[in-house]
């Protein structure tokens, strides 16, 4: 019988790569007929007084056989999870990959800024939540005057008049933060939603999109706004694009027009998009009225500018044909799918 630290020195170096290795040792060392079955019924055969000394030395023999089965276990685990990992097979067809598409709304606010920064337009942008002073008084509303029965205002506060806190109703309010806190020259661009408290439809929503813009320097005129907006209807609705402005009427701007754009569809011939008047309307703008300056801390006397204001739904609605504006807040995907930076 080979002596125990033989044995010991046996399962120190005992190497196995698999599970037949591993059973190997198993059997050898601790089955039932094993190695160590064997040393402890030896026991009984041994001399009383190393009985003590044995028995340590067998039990110790005993400990690392264990030790060792468990971690040749482990290895044989961690293998198999390996294994696994990698049992992957690569004849199956690929699972499609289903690519998200941009939002109509925001394609066509992208071209908007992006014409407009060709000729050194930037974005300014402000908070949904407004006070009184920003999105009307600045704006030369005067209290209790039914111009600002114009836009149907949400109040989130309503503290009488000029304290009043409410869902701004255009992004003209962002104009006004802009002029506080900016020097002429000015050019720039207010993108955002904005929210008006009318009754769902299919041309009307109780919160929609515009991009505003505001151009401010010394000698500003509105041959320079009427070419400007020439330029931007072109680029965005094709070189033929004809546009006319029509007296109209806004409290920050004097005089105020709305502009329309010659019918893309039907060229101008009449249809019934353009209610067969060969024109569409797309925004409204004007000269920014001289009290409206004075308001935002600029000198009247020595700086014009021009403003105006589009809705982007109703721009979307021309450019992809879509006839019904809530589509654009229903999150259909069939629907939000069919949009791209190309059509
Ligand atoms: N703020 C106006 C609106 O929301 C649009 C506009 C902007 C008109 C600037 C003129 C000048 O209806």
């Amino acid at each position: 019988m080979s002596s125990l630290s033989t044995y010991l020195h046996e399962i120190t170096n005992f190497s196995a790569t698999n599970r037949e290795e591993v059973e190997q040792f198993r059997l050898r060392f601790l089955s039932k007929k094993g190695i160590l079955a064997e040393l402890f019924a030896a026991m009984k055969s041994i001399p009383a007084e190393e009985k003590k000394q044995y028995g340590a030395q067998v039990n110790e023999l005993k400990q690392a056989a264990e030790a060792k089965l468990a971690s040749f276990q482990e290895m044989l685990e961690a293998a198999a999870d390996q294994a696994a990992a990698t049992d992957i097979d690569l004849t199956l067809p690929a699972e499609p990959l289903t690519l998200g598409a941009r939002h109509p709304i925001s394609l066509i606010r992208e071209r908007i800024l992006q014409i407009f920064s060709r000729i050194g337009f930037t974005v300014a942008d402000g908070p949904e939540i407004e006070d009184d002073w920003h999105n009307f008084t600045a704006l030369n509303f005067p209290e209790n005057h039914p111009a600002r029965d114009m836009q149907d205002t949400f109040f989130i506060e309503q503290r009488g008049g000029s304290d009043s806190i409410a869902l701004r109703t255009h992004t003209s309010s962002v104009q006004v933060r802009v002029m506080e806190s900016t020097k002429p020259p000015i050019r720039m661009l207010m993108p955002g939603r904005v929210y008006r408290n009318e009754a769902i439809s299919a041309r009307a929503h109780c919160f929609f999109h515009q991009v505003e813009g505001l151009y401010i320097d010394e000698g500003v005129s509105f041959a320079d706004m009427k070419q400007t907006l020439l330029y931007f209807s072109r680029e965005m609705f094709g070189a033929d694009t004809e546009i006319r402005l029509r007296p109209s009427y806004f409290p920050f701007t004097e005089p105020s027009a709305e502009m329309d754009i010659t019918c893309e569809l039907c060229k101008g011939k009449g249809c019934n998009v353009c209610k067969y008047t060969g024109w569409l309307e797309i925004m409204g703008c004007g000269m920014v009225d001289p009290n409206v300056l004075q308001n935002c801390g600029i000198d009247p006397e020595r700086y014009s500018g021009f403003a105006f204001g589009m809705g982007i739904e109703r721009i979307a609605m021309l450019k992809y044909d879509v006839k019904d504006l809530r589509l654009f807040s229903e999150n259909d995907l069939r629907f939000l799918r069919q949009f791209s930076a190309e059509n």
